[in-house]
């Protein structure tokens, strides 16, 4: 038996027990004649003491190697501590030590495993072996446990079955490329990674199970971000016989058991938005709707002036910054400078100071009277004492523009206070999306997504304005999910894939195995996908995913702990049939 006792659960009531622990030393204190050892392993920290005048002299010269990290095995006895620690549950009592035992020894660590480290992000991702042993990342792990654990708990009780689906598939269309895998035994031909499991779990509602889930990786080749991993994990659902209201009214539940049993939190039923009031009101698919600085449009109040950049726009538009109309000539030329970053690409901004007294103090007073502002001020809702920034330009560009700048600016007025939990639903997406570049319609969710009824006849004439069935799940401004009702007849999919330029052939070659499906028998179906790691994040009060990850990749796709990717040797090559031209 390596131990009787974990290093977190030995408090006074054991004093005066024999116990057996084991564990890694985080520090030593050595004072000559008394040293005392802190062990850690995953449950917490137990001092351990050795006293010259108590401790077998052998016992007593060998602990005092020890270094930072070595694996030991100790038995001892629990005692009252003289200098207790409040702070931790062990902080009452301490083990003197009969016997240690090394069971490893370690190098000296290239960072302090402690809460607070000296080690950056390259050095802690590149020993993160070392960083899990770490409570931030440890944690971090069990939260996600504990938050995968509840999702299946919920799901099963509905009837959920966690079903397996393959990895080695042929290309998903979700809108990134694929990673890809040679066929040793097909020469020239590819698996693709699943982008996700859509067709797999549309193909198992033909199967009739009705109501599947899967905590499953999906990979995508995109670039990276805080919120975003080429391999990342999905907590994949679907529906057989549902409309969209189900769906939202499941996973609705869903999130809120997550919140309850999680956070602690009970939320009232979530805020349904159309995809439109979205863009209209927030210039964002995902609003953070912690706080207001809803868009006012001012084309009404701001045009026909004589102000020739707002007559040339196609979209005047304004938020009230709540509490800003005291910010400095130095201060507003810092966030005009911010927008007009390339990042964001504004070309100015004008600015409004609502003063408390009621008038207004504009950077283009020469062309708006008062009256003129406080039309501004009402389409914003602006209060004295607040400012109302204002850009203009093409309507979606500059609705993205002052998206950016909504968010920053409340980033900085501390009005996204990760304990607070806004979530909401983004309906009525529109079918399709245009391509500047191509000229060319893709599909905004995927090709498998429906077009609202109602709105089918406007695909021969105007496709970017047929709504589709489809739905995002938005969280304090983060996607954590999306879905939708998916056609389920072989005639609207083939319709779809023409829409979406496929000729005939391709869209045989590619999805002919749905569409056969659809002809025995497709129940009518839906679903949507978390993120996981997202969602897990977000309840964890963070944005950034990786550290929610064990082991994650970093900016440039790699995992610098393996090195991977990495060339692999000729003759694999070769037996993969794959030639590699020299440069
Ligand atoms: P979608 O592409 O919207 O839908 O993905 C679902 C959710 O997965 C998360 N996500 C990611 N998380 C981390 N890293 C990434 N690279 C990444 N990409 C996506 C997001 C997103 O909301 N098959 C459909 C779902 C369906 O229709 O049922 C799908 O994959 O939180």
């Amino acid at each position: 038996m390596y131990r009787s006792h974990n290093c977190g659960e030995l408090n006074a009531s054991n004093i005066n027990t024999e116990v057996t622990l084991a564990g890694w030393v985080q520090k030593s204190r050595d004072k000559g004649f008394m040293n005392w050892v802190d062990l850690r392993d995953r449950y917490g920290i137990t001092q351990l003491i050795f006293d010259e005048s108590r401790t077998d002299k052998t016992v007593f010269e060998l602990a005092k190697t020890l270094g930072r990290e070595f694996v030991i095995q100790v038995k001892g006895t629990v005692i009252e501590r003289e200098a207790k620690n409040k702070n931790i549950p062990t902080g009452e009592i301490e083990i003197l030590v009969s016997e240690l035992n090394i069971l490893n020894t370690a190098l000296t660590p290239p960072f302090t495993i402690e809460d607070e480290t000296d080690g950056g992000e390259d050095i802690r991702m590149k020993y993160r072996y070392l960083d899990i042993r770490r409570n931030p990342v440890k944690n971090s792990l069990l939260f996600r446990h504990k938050v995968a654990m509840e999702v299946r708990k919920y799901l099963s009780d509905l009837d959920f079955c966690e079903v397996e689906t393959p990895y080695l598939i042929k290309s998903t269309p979700e809108g990134a490329r694929d990673f890809v895998v040679p066929s040793r035994m097909n020469e020239g031909q590819f698996y693709a990674l699943p982008q996700s499991p859509q067709t797999f779990k549309q193909l198992l509602m033909v199967g009739g199970m009705d109501k599947y889930f899967q905590i499953v990786k999906c990979f995508r080749d995109e670039d990276l971000r805080a919120d975003r991993q080429p391999e990342f994990t999905q907590i994949d659902c679907e529906m057989a016989f549902v409309e969209q209201e189900d769906i939202l009214n499941v996973f609705e539940g869903l999130t809120r058991h997550l919140l309850k049993e999680i956070k602690g939190i009970e939320v009232d039923k979530f805020p349904r938005i159309t995809y439109d009031y979205a863009m209209k009101t927030y210039g964002n698919d995902k609003p953070d709707i912690r706080f207001g600085m809803k868009f006012g449009e001012l084309n009404e109040f701001a045009q026909h002036k004589e102000f020739p950049v707002f007559n040339s726009a196609e979209l005047v538009v304004g938020i009230a910054v709540p509490g800003a109309g005291n910010y400095t000539r130095k201060e507003i030329d810092g966030l005009i400078d911010w927008v007009k970053r390339p990042q964001v690409g504004a070309s100015g901004m004008v600015y409004v100071k609502c003063n408390e007294d009621g008038t207004y103090k504009s950077s283009v007073d020469k062309f708006y009277d008062q009256d003129d502002l406080t039309n501004w001020a009402k389409a914003t809702e602006a209060n004295p004492g607040d400012m109302i920034f204002v850009l203009s330009g093409p309507a979606n560009k500059t609705r993205a523009q002052l998206s950016a700048l909504r968010m920053e600016l409340a980033t900085r007025l501390g009005l996204r206070n990760p304990e607070e939990f806004a979530p909401l639903w983004v309906v009525d997406f529109p079918l399709l999306e245009l391509d500047e570049e191509s000229g060319r319609y893709h599909a905004m969710h995927h090709p498998f997504t429906s077009p609202k009824p109602e709105d089918m006849a406007l695909l021969e004439t105007e496709p970017g304005k047929v709504r589709a069935n489809a739905y995002d799940m938005v969280l304090n401004g983060n996607e954590i999910g999306g879905g939708s009702i998916r056609i389920h007849d072989k005639a609207t999919q083939q319709l779809m894939f023409k829409y979406l330029g496929f000729t005939e052939e391709e869209a045989k070659a590619q999805f002919g195995f749905l569409m056969d499906a659809f002809q025995f028998g497709a129940p009518p179906h839906g679903g949507l996908a978390f993120g996981l790691d997202r969602l897990v994040a977000i309840l964890g009060g963070q944005e950034t995913i990786r550290d929610f990850i064990a082991f994650p990749k970093n900016n440039s796709g790699r995992d610098v702990m393996i090195d991977a990717p990495a060339a692999i040797d000729d003759a694999q090559l070769k037996e993969l049939h794959i030639k590699i031209d020299a440069v």
